[in-house]
C-alpha cells in the first residue's frame, strides 16, 4: 500500500477525522506531526462520535500504530485525559501510541500567554483556540521550551527544570501583562505524575518509525488545520504556528520526502473559516447561519460558530498546487443538497482587476471581491448514495466542474458523518 498524506485543503475542518478513519482500515502507522489539541477531528465509531485532538484519528483500527510526531506541541494534561476517555470506552490506546521525545510540550503558561496576549489585542486578535499554541512555538524556535523527551529525566532534574521554566515565565506575565504568577511547584510535581503514565510512550521517532524509513510498514500522514492556516503559506497573519502544508510531514516527523507517496486534499464542497482573518467567499447573516446550522458548523475544540461562505477555486487552486495534490475528497456534499442554487468563486476583483490566481497577502485578500459561477441546486437527500451514479445530475456536474478546475481527480465524496458514508471513485468523477 502506497504511503498517503492527508491534508486539509482550505482553513481546517474540513473532515480530515472523517477521511482519515475511512481510509485508515490496514495501514500500520497513522502519523500527526503539526499543530497540537488546537485541532478538532471528529469520527464516528462504534455507534458514538469522538473528537481527538491530539490523538491520530487511526486510532480507531486496532491494529494501527498511532504516532505523534515531533513537530506537534503537546500539552501532556490533554494528553493523558484523551486516552484515558478513549481507554473508558474500550478503545486501546496504551501499547499502540508512541510519541516523538523530541515533540515540544504546552505548559500551563503558554495557554495563558495565548488568552493574555489575545485578550491584549482585542479586535486585531487572530481569533486562537487558547491551546498555547503559539506560545509553545515560539518557545521551540527560542530554543527555550521543554520537549516530551525531558519527562525521561529523573525525577529531581525534570521538577528543577520545570520549576525553573515556570519561573522564568512568572516574570514575562507579570512584566507583560500584570498578571498573576503560576505556581511553579504544583506544576512540577503534576508533571512528575504525568511522566510516569506518558513515559512508556515516548520514543526516538529516528528509531520507531524506521519501518516506514525503510518501506516494511505503511504510514498515513494526518495533518491538522488547512493550508491556508499554514504559517509560512497561508493567510498570515491568520494563521496558526505550524506548517499544516505538506512540508510539515517531513520535518515534522524526520522521514525523507520519498516515504511520503500520495498528497491528498481534503475540501469541504463549500468553505468555512474559524477565527479572525480573510474568506473573500464568505456569507452574512441568513445565509451563513442556514449553512451552519445545516453543516453542524461549531467549532470541535472551542465550540465557537464558524463562517461559513461559498467553495473557492482560486484557494482550492492554490492549495492543490502547493502541495502537490494527486488526489481530492470532498466532504460534506449532503450539506449542500437543500440550497437552490450553489455559488462558486471562479476568479476576485481587485482594485478592477480580474484575478485568477490567489493572492495569499492578507492585506490584498481582504479587499477582494469574489467573481461567481452558479451552479443549479439538485433539491434531493445524498447521504443514502454510494454510488456516483446515484447521485442527482446537478451534484454530479458540480464535482466535475471542481476536480476539472482544480486539476486532481476526485477519489472520494463524503456525504454524512460516519465511515460508509462515502462515494469512492478512485479514478475521479470525470472519467466515470
Ligand atoms: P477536521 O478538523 O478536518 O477533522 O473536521 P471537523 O471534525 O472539525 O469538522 C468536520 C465536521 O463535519 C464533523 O462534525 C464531522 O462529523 C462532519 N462531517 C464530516 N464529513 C461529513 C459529511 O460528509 N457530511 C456531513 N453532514 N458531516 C460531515
Ligand atoms: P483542525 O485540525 C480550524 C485556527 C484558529 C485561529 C488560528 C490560530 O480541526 O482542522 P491557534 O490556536 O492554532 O493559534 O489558532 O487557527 N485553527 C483552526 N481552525 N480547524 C483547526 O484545526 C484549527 N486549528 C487552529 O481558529 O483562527
Ligand atoms: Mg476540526
Amino acid at each position: 500500500m502506497s504511503n498517503r498524506v492527508i491534508i486539509g485543503g482550505q482553513w481546517g475542518d474540513e473532515g480530515k477525522g472523517k477521511i482519515v478513519d475511512a481510509v485508515g482500515e490496514g495501514v500500520d502507522w497513522v502519523i500527526r506531526y503539526q499543530g497540537g489539541a488546537n485541532a478538532g477531528h471528529t469520527i464516528q465509531a462504534g455507534g458514538r462520535e469522538h473528537v481527538l485532538h491530539l490523538l491520530p484519528s487511526g486510532v480507531f483500527h486496532e491494529k494501527a500504530r498511532c504516532f505523534l510526531g515531533n513537530g506537534m506541541v503537546i500539552d501532556p494534561w490533554q494528553l493523558r485525559d484523551e486516552i484515558v476517555a478513549l481507554e473508558e470506552q474500550d478503545v486501546r490506546v496504551r501499547g499502540r501510541l508512541f510519541v516523538a521525545a523530541s515533540a515540544h510540550l504546552i505548559l500551563p503558561y503558554h495557554r495563558r500567554l495565548d488568552e493574555l496576549r489575545e485578550a491584549k489585542l482585542r479586535r486585531r486578535n487572530i481569533g486562537t483556540t487558547g491551546r498555547g499554541i503559539g506560545p509553545a512555538y515560539v518557545d521551540k524556535a527560542w530554543r527555550h521550551g521543554m520537549r516530551m523527551g525531558d519527562l525521561l529525566l529523573p525525577k529531581e532534574n525534570l521538577e528543577r527544570k520545570v520549576i525553573e521554566k515556570v519561573l522564568d515565565a512568572n516574570e514575562a506575565l507579570s512584566e507583560l501583562y500584570k498578571s498573576d504568577p503560576l505556581p511553579a511547584e504544583v506544576i512540577a510535581e503534576e508533571l512528575v505524575v504525568l511522566a510516569k503514565s506518558l513515559g512508556p510512550m515516548i520514543v526516538n521517532p529516528y528509531e520507531a518509525l524506521a519501518g516506514v524509513r525503510e518501506g516494511r510498514e505503511s504510514a498515513l500522514f494526518e495533518g491538522a488545520q488547512g493550508t491556508l492556516l499554514d504559517f509560512d503559506h497561508g493567510t498570515y497573519p491568520f494563521v496558526t504556528s505550524s506548517n499544516c502544508s505538506v512540508g510539515g510531514a517531513v520535518t515534522g516527523t524526520g522521514l525523507p520526502p520519498r516515504c511520503l507517496g500520495e498528497v491528498l486534499g481534503v475540501f469541504k464542497a463549500y468553505c468555512t473559516r474559524v477565527g479572525n482573518g480573510p474568506f473573500p467567499t464568505e456569507l452574512l447573516a441568513d445565509e451563513a447561519e442556514c449553512l451552519r446550522q445545516l453543516g453542524g458548523e461549531y467549532g470541535a475544540t472551542t465550540g465557537r460558530p464558524r463562517r461559513c461562505g461559498w467553495f473557492d477555486l482560486l484557494a482550492g487552486r492554490y492549495a492543490v498546487d502547493l502541495n502537490g495534490m494527486t488526489g481530492l475528497y470532498i466532504t460534506k456534499l449532503d450539506v449542500l443538497d437543500s440550497q437552490a442554487a450553489l455559488q462558486v468563486a471562479i476568479a476576485y476583483e481587485l482594485d478592477g482587476q480580474r484575478l485568477e490566481s490567489f493572492p495569499v497577502r492578507a492585506e490584498l485578500l481582504t479587499r477582494c471581491r469574489p467573481v461567481y459561477r452558479e451552479f443549479p441546486g439538485w433539491g434531493s437527500a445524498t447521504t443514502a448514495c454510494r454510488r456516483l451514479a446515484e447521485l442527482p445530475g446537478p451534484a454530479r456536474r458540480y464535482l466535475e466542474f471542481i476536480e476539472t478546475s482544480l486539476g486532481a481527480p476526485i477519489r472520494g465524496i463524503s456525504v454524512g458523518r460516519g465511515r460508509d458514508e462515502t462515494i469512492w471513485t478512485p479514478n475521479g468523477v470525470n472519467a466515470a
